[in-house]
């Protein structure tokens, strides 16, 4: 039975004045189980008949059958499933991958076949075994001798069957007793059921074949036959152990990632380099938004401070108004009008004085508040120590305060606190008794050192200023209630009453939603700008893996040539710039979290806020890159020609 049936092949390479006409009519049949042997002088198309009948080449014209199978027609990833069914390739450079071991490189056409882990490791071995390399099966290519290559690539020929052994000149690199030691390899093979077809140019090599072709100038000269085909009804076949699509794509994706992460190790500065552009990127985009989004906490926070939920109505037409301390309009009575509003949960009253606060001898300024027993609610106020006003000393007036901190320390800098409560201090003249200590306030707008009492609103209106006026308004908006519907009827509420709107209005509300969008547009703009630094960082990465490409043709042609798909090359690089991406994107967070750190050293009034929600976008980016500047590097990988791939260095 003929394993082999060329008709008609030609093959002509380039076109126009500069066309070769290498194979010319070439017909050829080859028994299954025959040792052939090709001669014929250098350049006369040897190897180019060779690649044709491995299927890493096509002809020009003609018709290919192998074991009875018609090739015409076959797309790339059918040839390679060919090659890795039938063909076992011995190259005279042995082309064995450097950065695997040689029980790695035998393995290699299994893996492409998709041969489970446990057998094709253990097929492995056996195979190594046999040749004599049962010591060396974890060195690499570069710690063997030439003939102990060359048994590697015999073995790697085996792994899938090998029911066609093409070697192009296996002993063209060795010496003499290797080449025998070879040849009698081949021999032994044959004996089994192999198929061989050898290229040489040694006649005694050439003599321990059954028969030997020789081709002159594209054409078969000679056609001789030394010795009976033995073994033609000897059918090689090797039973294998193939598994499930979805184990076999997983199998393909785990030893891809496996490929990549030996590729990495082995240019490791090139990698580390290549990473930095993503690592920069990354490190700045997760940065910057940590430190938008601290800023923007601690801004709300300083909102929050001024009491959640709240309108403060004050009287003149805005805080830029000079004279609006001559405005006497708002009065108690809009206060108690306005907590009768369906909307409002509570309203109180505020009037300030500042002046004196004297205690025994010491004397200083400070500022008190006439104030409602919900103002402490409505600000988050707590007591550090004694108690807060109450509704009963509102309605009678009680001379009595509260003091804050600052007070504290500067009248009663020695003191406990439970000395101080029940202490009097004199306020413009008036005495007041201490009744609470407030607790530290969170730091708030404006100046952090002025001394804060509270007293009473009524005590303060009739013991101290003495006038019925107030100085502004706090109202508490009921929880379901819109602030700015609330903040609409109250504007018209008391434009009503007092004839004309000689009061303006501040809505916390609308104050934190300023803020969180224009934190958030300075946050987008400065993210633009550090996303920028991650396409510049892709294109790096890009850039890298091309020349890895071009840098890795041999070895993608080697991959080819022992059953690759295109898909499998394709995965494996761009497995590799993913992988480079995402090691990247992790140092960076990395990095992100270490200029945090040092942050918190340097900068006290606010911490950076990293978000987990940043975080995973910054991979998910990362990710991105490698996979969109991957891909085109991967695809010229994929899209070579497993000949010209083969003879590029
Ligand atoms: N890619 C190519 N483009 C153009 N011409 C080519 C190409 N590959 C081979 N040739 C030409 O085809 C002819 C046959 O080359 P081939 O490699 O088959 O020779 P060979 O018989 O194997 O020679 P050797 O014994 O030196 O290995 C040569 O003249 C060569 O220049
Ligand atoms: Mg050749």
């Amino acid at each position: 039975m003929n394993i082999i049936e060329l008709r008609g092949i030609n093959k002509i390479y380039g076109s126009g004045g500069s066309k070769v006409h290498v194979l010319k009519d070439i017909d050829l049949d080859i028994e299954s189980g025959d040792f052939v042997a090709i001669i014929g002088q250098s350049g006369s198309g040897k190897s180019t008949l060779m690649n044709i009948i491995g299927c890493l080449d096509t002809s020009t014209s003609g018709a290919y059958k192998i074991s009875g199978e018609d090739i015409e027609g076959m797309s790339a990833d059918d040839l390679a499933t060919l090659r890795s069914r039938y063909i076992g390739f011995i190259f005279q450079r042995y082309n064995l991958l450097t950065s695997l071991s040689a029980q790695e490189n035998v393995e290699l056409p299994a893996v492409y076949s998709g041969e489970k882990l446990e057998a094709r490791r253990a097929r492995a071995k056996k195979l190594l075994e046999n040749l004599d390399m049962g010591e060396r099966t974890t060195h690499l290519p570069s710690e063997l001798s030439g003939g102990q290559q060359q048994r590697v690539s015999i073995a790697r020929a085996l792994m899938n069957g090998g029911n066609i052994i093409l070697a192009d000149e296996p002993t063209g690199a060795l010496d003499s007793k290797s080449g025998e030691n070879v040849i009698e390899i081949l021999q032994k093979l044959n004996e089994m059921g192999h198929t061989v077809i050898l290229v040489t140019h040694d006649p005694k090599v050439a003599a321990t074949a059954n028969r030997v072709i020789e081709i002159k100038d594209g054409r078969i000269i000679g056609d001789e036959r030394l010795k009976p085909n033995q073994n033609s009804s000897k059918v090689y076949e090797l039973k294998k152990d193939l598994r499930s699509t979805f184990a076999y794509l997983k199998d393909q994706f785990v030893e891809a990632f496996k490929m990549s992460i030996q590729a990495i190790r082995a240019h490791k500065m090139r990698s580390m380099l290549t990473m930095l552009g993503i690592i920069i990127g990354i490190a700045s985009v997760v940065s910057v938004v940590a430190l938008g989004k601290g800023s923007q906490e601690k801004i709300l926070s300083d909102i929050n401070a001024m009491g959640t939920n709240t309108v403060v109505i004050m009287p003149g037409h805005g805080f830029g108004d000079r004279h609006s301390n001559k405005y006497k309009t708002l009065t108690v009575h809009d206060s108690d009008l306005l907590a009768r509003q369906s909307y409002v949960a509570s309203s109180t009253p505020a009037v300030s004085a500042s002046g004196n606060i004297t205690r025994e001898n010491i004397s200083v300024t400070g500022q008190l508040q006439g104030v409602g027993e919900q103002y402490f609610d409505v600000k988050g106020l707590n007591a550090e120590a004694g108690r807060l006003l109450t509704k009963d000393d509102i309605i009678k007036g009680n001379a009595v305060v509260v003091i804050d901190q600052n007070t504290k320390s500067k009248l009663f800098a020695n003191e406990q606190n439970q000395e101080i409560i029940g202490q009097t201090i004199i306020f413009n003249k008036q005495p007041l008794r201490i009744i609470g200590i407030s607790e530290k306030q969170n730091a708030n707008f404006g100046p952090q050192d002025t001394l804060q009492m509270w007293a009473p609103y009524t005590a303060v209106m009739n013991r101290i200023t003495g006038n019925r006026n107030i100085s502004s308004i706090t109202v508490k908006v009921v929880d379901d209630v819109s602030m700015a519907a609330a903040e609409k009827n109250i504007i018209r509420f008391l434009t009503v009453k007092h004839g004309k709107e000689d009061f303006f209005t501040i809505n916390t509300d609308s104050i934190r939603q300023t803020v969180e969008s224009t934190t958030g547009t300075m946050r987008l703009l400065i993210s633009c700008i550090a996303l920028i630094s991650l396409v510049v960082g892709g294109i790096g990465v890009m850039n890298i893996m091309l020349v890895s490409v071009t840098e890795r043709t041999r070895e993608i042609g080697i991959r080819m040539a022992v059953g690759a798909r295109r898909s499998s090359v394709l995965q494996q690089f761009l497995i590799e710039a993913v992988l480079i991406c995402i090691i990247g994107g992790f140092l960076g967070i990395f990095f992100a979290f270490g200029i945090g750190v040092l942050f918190k050293l340097f900068v006290r009034s606010f911490t950076m806020s990293y978000s987990a929600a940043s975080v995973v976008l910054a991979l998910v980016c990362s990710t991105l890159i490698g996979v969109i500047f991957g891909y085109i590097p991967a695809k010229n990988a994929a899209k070579l020609n497993p000949v010209d791939a083969l003879s590029s260095d």
